[in-house]
């Protein structure tokens, strides 16, 4: 992994890009695994919660996705795919086109993912139309009520920073250098508890 400051308050740590030995591309199997296994959540989720009808009165037929910390794929295309044919099918089931509905997709990560790769990489047959959204998603990234769909898969956990105290050697919850912390170190665990915390606030505050 490359470290890279975006600025004071902010760091952010992108996968490794291309498709080398080394890249995230080839490294993946683990998070697609947990996208599989959770691939019936979203399905139940998008069955029970996303409206077509008012979807098809609106003005426009687009349903906007959004992939918050999408990386370099190829995990990223599976979940989308996933996400397109559970609308199509139940767009058919209740009576309206297969094709009743345009897909526009928003794949977002950190300004230092490597973008060129995932574009270079979609799907030939894919189905919808992509946009990349560099910047982190513990801020706002899209115009109000702009999306209709989110979707985070192994990233949401990411903090934005080290926590401050972690790191200062005054502090009861310096962690001495270390990357890892154990159960023993309450102080630690409350350090990265409290940023947890901040994070997920941003995060829900950005959204909502
Ligand atoms: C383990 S990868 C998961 C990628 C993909 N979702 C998957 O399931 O294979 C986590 C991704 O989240 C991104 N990420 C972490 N924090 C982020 C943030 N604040 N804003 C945008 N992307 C972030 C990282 O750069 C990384 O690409």
């Amino acid at each position: 992994m490359e470290s890279k400051r975006s600025n004071q308050s902010h760091e952010e740590f992108p996968m490794n890009g291309g498709k080398g030995k080394y890249s995230y591309a080839q490294n993946s199997n683990h998070q697609r695994l947990v996208a599989d296994i959770t691939k019936h959540i979203i399905r139940e989720a998008i069955l029970e919660m996303l409206d077509l009808e008012t979807l098809l009165h609106d003005s426009s037929n687009v349903i906007r996705i959004a992939d918050l910390g999408c990386s370099v794929g190829p995990n990223t295309f599976f979940i989308v795919q996933n996400f397109i044919d559970t609308v199509n099918l139940k767009s058919q089931s209740q009576g309206h086109g297969f094709d009743s509905f345009e897909f526009q997709v928003f794949f977002n990560d950190h300004v230092g993912n490597d973008f060129n790769t995932l574009f270079k990489s979609l799907p030939e047959d894919k189905q919808y139309y992509a946009v990349a959204v560099p910047g982190s998603f513990h801020g706002r990234l899209f115009p109000e009520s702009s999306i209709h769909v989110f979707n985070s898969t192994y990233a949401l956990h990411w903090l934005s920073r080290v926590p401050k105290e972690i790191v200062d050697e005054d502090s009861p919850a310096y962690n001495k250098g270390k990357i890892f912390y154990i159960d023993e170190d309450k102080e630690v665990t409350k350090a990265y508890f409290a940023q947890f915390e901040r994070d997920f606030e941003s995060f829900l505050n950005s959204r909502a």
